[in-house]
């Protein structure tokens, strides 16, 4: 069984992925992190995440890169939207995350083109989505919460800039998959969207 939770940034696929990583005893993969990995090696590289070529050089990013934890902050997350926007970094991406998606036994995976690119046939495709005002408040407060003061107003900026850029690339854009169920966890506490998403699973499956 392949579950595909795609959606824009801060949405919360991350965490409803995990959750049901867990519940059905799957594995899971970031894919974001994959991209974000390839932002921060370009920049460690001394190159340009707007360039093709210095995007792609830093595809062969060691894997121990991944347990950074600067990875997480908001401005790898803009130095991964832009090299995502790149084919060469995409095509380079897809093996690891293909062969991730088709082991035995299932997997789930959250990005941007899971159920659009990646993994087509996947059984359960999610997509998550929240208004842009909610995600900016989350991520004020993860941020905060990580001892970071960032004006709201500036996440709410970064935010729209990285949606804009991920869903107007020509490449694997964000894109809600024909057969997504969306979910938008706008009004959700985190217990009731993971909630909401286990159910849509079972009923989709019938596996509980
Ligand atoms: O989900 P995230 O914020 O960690 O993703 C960081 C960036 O990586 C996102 O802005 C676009 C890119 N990305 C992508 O193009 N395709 C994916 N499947 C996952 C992420």
């Amino acid at each position: 069984m392949i579950i595909a939770v795609d959606g824009p940034t801060a949405s919360g696929k991350g965490t409803i992925a995990k959750a049901l990583a867990a519940h059905f005893g799957l594995p899971h993969l970031d894919t974001g992190l994959l991209y974000r990995a390839v932002g921060w090696q370009t920049k460690l590289n001394g190159g340009d995440p707007d360039n093709a070529e210095d995007a792609l050089a830093a595809c062969g990013f060691h894997d121990s890169l991944l347990a950074n934890t600067e990875l997480r902050s908001e401005a790898v997350g803009g130095l991964a939207s832009k090299v995502s926007v790149h084919p060469q970094v995409r095509e380079a991406l897809f093996e690891r995350q293909r062969a991730f998606a088709t082991q035995a036994g299932g997997a789930v995976l959250d990005g941007r083109d899971i159920g659009t690119v990646i993994a087509p046939e996947a059984e359960v495709k999610l997509y998550v989505t929240a208004s842009t005002a909610a995600r900016a408040e989350r991520r004020f407060r993860e941020m905060r919460d990580l001892g970071r003061e960032v004006p709201l107003r500036d996440l709410v900026d970064q935010l729209e800039a990285r949606d804009e850029r991920d869903k107007g690339r020509k490449d694997a854009p964000l894109a809600i998959a024909k057969d997504a169920f969306v979910l938008d966890t706008t009004e959700l506490g985190k217990d009731d969207a993971i909630a909401q998403a286990i159910a849509v699973v079972v009923q989709v499956t019938g596996r509980s």
